[in-house]
């Protein structure tokens, strides 16, 4: 196993360039299920949910070519059945459920199971598919999903689920008729997997806003697609700048898609400009403030940036507080902070922060993907040394991050444990 050792107290200084987004990327791969031609991407970050992805999509029936950054995907004989060898490691691989359904009728999905941040059902994929003609049953750990050709239907979500919108929206380009999806989930990557489709011959409109409507076409054609880059990736390295008291360009940062964050980020004191090649980022001031966030579904502040963001707080002044509001135990990483020295109070779905005047380096866990991201902002600050233990959830979402940390000058190696 692998483990990364951080030495704090170097300020980050230069330019570091932003991957392709993994949350992107996933549903967009998934989608070129729906082609019977080939699809060409680029901008692939390289990343263990990806090459899962991959291995996914070559089990249902793709052939796929793949170079630094590049991949081409060509449905050959699509095949129904997601194992929950790759489900159990990737629970967006229940993604498929909506293009397997419009393509074969049919799709065997295994039922993701519990995850480290909360229950995370899809129940509300189903009922939607349902709303369209498709019947499931739970068999052997297996979503088993049935239908004729899909039909277009009006979909009002219970909560603007992020998947489920996801899944709808490319098992509707190619049902029968008009699909109206009320309530849609408004994330950037929902309009950059929108954009995949439209370049594929979907007929889409409203992507970005709570209505979707899509009429379905008969099929889709082959096409080229850029992945944009990664509005998580980006917040992270926003946060190292601040944190470190160093200056960073964010190059190829999606700035458009970051401003829930940026406006908590000012209000903390952390000053951003936009430069003609990206994001450049600093302190406003000497001191970083603490603030009150609640996470929300975008345009909101994102639960994906909430475990770094709770870092930064650790060395602002001040006492402030983070209610988390789209996942339930999603605070694991607040027991690890506390071991570098953090003070954290939890309660219910709330985290009281309060700043220290520093952190202290400790052997920490990483317990999720964002977790991860959060122990190694703590640790690139902390007094002395701190080890990051469990880092294949890291790997799972940020393209050699040590790397590009080191780049810019933080003390960072990944060793064997
Ligand atoms: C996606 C992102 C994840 C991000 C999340 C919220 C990907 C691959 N993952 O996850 O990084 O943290 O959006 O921005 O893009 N829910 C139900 N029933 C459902 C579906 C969702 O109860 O059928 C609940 C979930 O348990 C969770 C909340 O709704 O509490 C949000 O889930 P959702 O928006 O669907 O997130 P994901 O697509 O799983």
């Amino acid at each position: 196993m692998e483990k990364l050792v951080i030495e704090g107290g170097n300020p980050l200084h230069g330019t570091i360039r932003v991957s392709g987004s993994k949350n992107a990327a996933l549903p967009i791969l998934l989608a070129s299920l729906l082609c019977s031609e080939t699809v060409t991407l680029t901008n692939v970050p390289n990343l263990r949910d990806i090459t899962t992805s991959f291995k996914l999509l070559e089990l249902l029936g793709c052939k796929i070519e793949r170079a630094e950054g590049t991949a081409k995907i060509t449905p050959v004989t699509l095949q129904p059945e997601a194992p929950y060898e790759l489900v159990k490691t990737m629970r967006a691989s229940v993604l498929c459920l909506g293009p397997l359904l419009a393509r074969l009728g049919q799709a065997d999905v295994a039922l993701p199971g519990g995850c480290a941040i909360g229950a995370r059902p899809v129940d509300l994929h189903l009922k939607a598919l349902e709303r369209m003609g498709a019947e499931f049953s739970l068999d052997s750990g297996y979503i088993r999903g049935r239908c004729g050709k899909l039909q277009g239907a009006k979909i009002s979500f219970e909560f603007p689920t992020v998947g489920g919108t996801e899944n709808l929206l490319m098992a509707a380009s190619l049902a029968k008729g008009t699909t109206v999806l009320e309530n849609a989930a408004r994330e950037p990557e929902i309009v950059d997997l929108a954009k995949f489709l439209i370049a594929m011959g979907a007929k889409i409109s409203g992507h970005g806003t709570s209505v979707i409507t899509i009429e379905g076409v008969e099929k889709l054609h082959a096409c080229e697609y850029k992945i944009m880059p990664d509005r998580i990736e980006a917040g992270t390295f926003i946060i190292a700048a601040a944190m470190t008291d160093g200056e960073l360009l964010v190059e190829d940062c999606p700035t458009e898609s970051l401003e829930g964050l940026l406006v908590v980020l000012q209000e903390m004191g952390v000053y951003t400009e936009e430069k003609e090649t990206g994001l450049l980022v600093r302190r406003a001031t000497n001191l970083l403030y603490a603030t009150d966030i609640t996470t929300q579904p975008f345009p909101g502040f994102p639960t994906d940036m909430q475990a770094q963001v709770m870092s930064l707080m650790c060395c602002a002044t001040g006492a402030g507080s983070i209610d988390e509001k789209i996942f339930e135990n999603r605070f694991m990483h607040v027991q690890e902070l506390v071991r570098l020295g953090a003070d954290i109070k939890l309660k219910g779905s709330t985290a009281i922060i309060r700043g220290v005047t520093h952190l202290t380096g400790a052997p920490v866990m990483a317990s999720d993907l964002r977790a991860s991201a959060s122990l190694i902002l703590a640790g690139l600050v902390a007094h002395g040394e701190t080890e990051v233990e469990r880092i294949y959830h890291l790997d799972r979402g940020y393209e050699a991050i040590e790397k590009k940390l080191s780049a810019v000058g933080a003390k960072i190696a990944r060793v064997s444990s």
